[in-house]
């Protein structure tokens, strides 16, 4: 059964066909085949791989409907492409053949491009359109202990004139029947990653990004849950920015195509003679259900995106004066909040947005990386030296994409801000991009960021970029249609600079909150802030969406004084990701002071657990219930942290059931809910309980949040518990 091409990942097979004609189609992609040989003729007939036998008519030409993994341009398919391109002869008809395959060891590495770290074997296959002098290698990588296939595309022009590239995705994969749910998490500013589902039956549905960034409007992430075998697949981009993911259903073949990829809006790739065009990674997974994809998300990101080096290692507790302090701040100010972070125990200060330049409000100094001496009494090295000696880490925020006008960076170059010329640009947040596709602006970040993290020694850098794209063009580019790419590649090779000459220097990105939550980004910053929004109730939303697809390792969380919900319900919302506080602590009073003491406590106890565990969604937020519960459980289930959380509209019910599962069932698990400085300590209840109990029982926790619910104490509407459970020796 030459003709077969199976890739197996640990759970699941992804298998192809190659008929001798060279057509090229998918017949299965799910659920593990056993074997080698696993396919007899009849087999191959009651697969439907090769359906000639099955269609009316006889004539190869007929049998477009094929599933497969190719598509382009007059190839017989009427539906959306893998690739679109502008030949020499100016025609857009490609017809790529089967050529050949083979399986490699490990991967293929493309240069500046972010990718899986640690591939097992990759399976090559090769297509042709010689008339088009057009040769298409795709790549599908699998891992070790994981079901994620990684898959990317390399074209190659081999004629002497040249081509344009209108299109070219990452993936394709053609999936059988019509009937889907997409999943997919949208939203905007305070708003990321809301999860939406749509069912498609007929047609298209896309969810793209035309803002040059991965967005907080859409993220590239999405499952996709067949109606009738109940089979979940998702998929994701390594890509920072303008995707497009395309679901098609078509009703006439019986089958739904998907492609993720660069979008196509804007996009125009020149090749000439021996030039190759390299997609970036396009990611995908086959489950039983949306907790497995959970699952298998998380361990790809930690095991093969997220720098090794920081992969697994614990999180700094840290403080970071933004919320508390905005730009109205001095040396003084500063070093006031560092003390009592060190009294609270946390383990990293973060200086935030306004130490440079002449930086006091967000008009001026962006491009302007020098200290603001005098609000820095003599400069950020003074600063940070004082915080150091205080016994905690020194970070510092930059945002090194954007340029302000008022800066001496626009003053001595224009030629460096994103724009048309002689055209008005537009400003957000009153700033401009700079022009990450020249060269010289390139070099002038790296040399300019990494001066800053020299002389401020920090071992944290927050990477900020708050407006999106508007005004795309560059004088160092003759074809603006490789204008959004290129951004990207330069973005990259900037961080990747950085991230060489610091390689021990934690880095988190952020975008006016979670913008650019994306595996191109985690590829380089192991650590993303997931929103501005920390309001507990609209926060759950934002954290439940981003889980889906991405670790708690990865979720910047920090409680701020941004709700007036009580600062224990605060805290147990944040306290799954890489956690910190952003408040003017030295306006908190000692209580306070005394309670997040005890949280951080708490969460250094806990820490491993809570960051790297296995996330479990238990009640999505996003039905009606008003209920948002979560589990992480230890290595095997050996302890489990729960997230309990109602809102106040179901006080006084004695109807709240949660239902748990993932326990050992043979166990007996020690169980104890977190104290809350308001509430009796009898509510903080301890207890024995079998794991059997907790997975099978409608658990309603008494009268956990009467009292808080009815003490008046807090006026908002999420009250919260975190519970530990502790396997029994
Ligand atoms: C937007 C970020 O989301 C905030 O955390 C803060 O860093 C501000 N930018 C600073 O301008």
């Amino acid at each position: 059964m030459k003709n077969f091409i199976k890739l197996d990942t640990q759970n699941t097979s992804l298998v192809f066909f190659v008929a001798e004609d060279g057509r090229f189609s998918v017949v299965h992609y799910g659920k593990k085949v056993l074997g080698d040989n696993f396919l007899s003729e009849s087999a191959l007939e009651i697969l439907n791989a090769n359906s000639a036998v099955w269609n009316f008519s006889a004539s190869s030409d007929d049998l477009y409907g094929q599933p497969t993994i190719v598509s382009s341009v007059g190839d017989g398919n009427a539906m959306e492409q893998l690739l679109r391109v502008e030949n020499e002869d100016g025609s857009f008809v490609n017809r790529f053949v089967y050529d050949s395959h083979e399986f490699i060891e490990g991967g293929v590495t493309f240069d500046g491009l972010p990718g899986a770290r640690k591939p097992l074997k990759t399976l090559v296959i090769r297509f042709v359109d010689e008339f088009a002098k057009l040769t298409l290698e795709q790549f599908y990588s699998v891992f070790e202990n994981c079901d994620v296939i990684a898959v990317n595309q390399k074209i190659t022009y081999t004629g002497d004139k040249s081509v344009k590239l209108n299109r070219m995705m990452s993936l394709q994969l053609d999936l059988f029947g019509t009937e889907y749910d997409c999943v997919s998490f949208h939203g905007a500013w305070c708003r990321e990653r809301f999860r939406k589902e749509t069912h498609i039956s007929s047609g298209k549905f896309q969810v793209q990004s035309l803002s040059g960034t991965s967005s907080a409007m859409t993220n590239p992430f999405f499952i996709l849950k067949d109606c009738y075998s109940g089979k979940n697949f998702a998929f994701n981009f390594v890509y920072t920015g303008n995707h497009s993911e395309i679901v098609e259903s078509h009703f006439s073949e019986g089958n739904t195509r998907v492609l993720v990829g660069i979008n196509d809006a804007c996009f125009e790739w020149t090749l000439n003679n021996s030039e190759s065009f390299v997609t970036p990674q396009a990611i995908m997974v086959c489950a039983d259900n949306e907790k497995e994809i959970t699952a298998q998300m998380h361990k790809f990101v930690i095991n093969q995106i997220v720098d090794p080096y920081f992969a697994h290692k614990n999180r700094p507790v840290l403080v970071n004066n933004w919320e508390g302090t905005a730009f109205d701040f001095n040396a003084e100010k500063l070093v006031g909040i560092a003390k009592k972070a060190v009294e609270i125990g946390a383990e990293l200060f973060v200086l935030d947005d306004g130490w440079f330049g002449k930086r006091d409000s967000d008009r001026c100094s962006l491009g302007d990386w020098f200290d603001n001496v005098e609000k820095l009494d003599g400069g950020l090295k003074n600063v940070a030296d004082k915080i150091r000696a205080l016994g905690l880490d020194f970070g510092i925020w930059v945002e090194p994409e954007m340029i302000n006008e008022d800066s001496e960076l626009f003053r001595s170059h224009p030629e460096y801000a994103m724009a048309v010329p002689g055209r008005e640009p537009i400003r957000k947040r009153n700033q401009l991009m700079l022009d990450l596709v020249n060269p010289e602006v390139q070099q002038y970040l790296i040399d300019e960021i990494g001066d800053v993290i020299e002389r401020s020694g920090a071992v944290y850098v927050k990477w900020d970029s708050n407006r999106f794209m508007s005004d795309m063009y560059s004088p160092t580019l003759n074809n603006m249609g490789e204008y959004y790419h290129k951004y990207i590649l330069g973005l990259y090779r900037i961080i990747d600079a950085l991230k060489k000459r610091f390689p021990t220097v934690l880095f988190e990105s952020c975008a006016s909150g979670g913008a650019r939550f994306d595996l191109g980004l985690l590829y380089y910053m192991p650590q993303t802030w997931c929103s501005d929004m920390t309001e507990p109730w609209h926060r759950v939303h934002i954290q439940e969406g981003t889980l889906y697809g991405y670790p708690q390792s990865a979720i910047g969380a920090h409680v701020t004084a941004w709700s007036n919900n009580t600062i224990e319900n605060r805290f147990n919302v944040v306290s799954l990701g890489a956690f910190g506080y952003e408040l003017d602590l030295t306006k908190c009073s000692d209580e306070e002071i005394a309670i997040m003491k005890k949280q951080i406590e708490y969460y250094k106890k806990h820490r491993e657990l809570l960051q790297f565990g296995q996330y479990v969604l238990l009640d999505s937020v996003f039905d009606d219930r008003k209920t948002s519960s979560w589990a992480i459980f230890g290595e095997d289930k050996s302890e489990a942290m729960v997230f309990i959380g109602e809102t106040v509209e179901l006080w006084n019910t004695a109807t709240t059931k949660w239902n748990f599962t993932g326990f050992d069932d043979n166990a007996i698990y020690e169980m104890e809910v977190r104290s809350h400085f308001n509430v009796d300590e009898k509510f903080a209840y301890k207890g024995e309980v079998s794991g059997s109990v907790l997975n099978n029982c409608d658990l309603s926790f008494g009268n956990l949040f009467t009292q808080e619910q009815r003490s008046g104490l807090f006026t908002t509407n999420l009250t919260t518990r975190l519970i530990y459970f502790k396997k029994k020796a």
